[in-house]
């Protein structure tokens, strides 16, 4: 609950560190369940589930703003994750920005407070653009994207839905591909 993971970020309220092995029941119990997972694809068995984490550490090992766990300070508990993940989209590899919650604590700023932190080590660590996916009904989402920093690119198919795309330089600007 403390800074002690040299790789944490802290907040007011909040710790946004890289998933350990501890986390992996948690994250399992949040990917297999319906409420967290609404606006994503559909919810996760639990072998599936454990892969997800899996790869959540994965990318983190390589990523310093991968998906990673949000935790409650007060509480200490993990109440949903925020950071990127690798996705492909019209040929091309993105670094896509997300953000999840339980809904116990949804509306409360977390996402935003969580993302600003994380954010700053983006900027700290890469240079590139990020994207966002969002479904357009998704208002929440789309608040918290804007207040991210994120600009509207498009509207386009992603998996065979419409989609809100938004976009975020972070880094120096180098010019380079995405
Ligand atoms: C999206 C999500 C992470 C937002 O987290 P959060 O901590 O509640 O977000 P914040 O409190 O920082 O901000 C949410 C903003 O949206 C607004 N909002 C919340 N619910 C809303 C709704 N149903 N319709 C419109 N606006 C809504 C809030 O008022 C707030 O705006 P404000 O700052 O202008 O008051 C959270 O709702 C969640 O986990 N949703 C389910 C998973 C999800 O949709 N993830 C994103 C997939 S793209």
């Amino acid at each position: 609950m403390t800074g002690s993971d040299p790789d944490a970020v802290t907040t007011a309220r909040l710790l946004v560190r890289p998933p350990r092995e501890a986390d992996r029941g948690r994250f399992v119990e949040f990917f297999g369940n319906e409420d967290f997972m609404v606006f994503a694809p559909g919810v996760l068995a639990e072998e599936e589930a454990g892969e997800r984490f899996d790869h959540m550490v994965a990318v983190c090992q390589t990523v310093p703003f991968g998906k990673q766990p949000v935790v409650e300070r007060s509480s200490g508990l993990v109440v949903g994750y925020t950071g990127v993940d690798h996705i492909e989209l019209e040929g091309e590899t993105w670094l896509e920005w997300g953000y999840r919650l339980v809904p116990e604590r949804r509306g409360l700023g977390y996402a935003t407070e969580a993302g600003r932190a994380l954010l700053a080590k983006a900027h700290r660590t890469y240079s590139g653009e990020l994207l966002a996916i969002i479904a357009p009904e998704n208002r929440a989402s789309q608040n918290v994207c804007h207040k991210l920093g994120f600009t509207f690119w498009k509207q386009a198919p992603v998996d065979g839905d419409l989609r809100n795309l938004y976009t975020l330089p972070v880094g120096e600007p180098t010019g380079s591909p995405r």
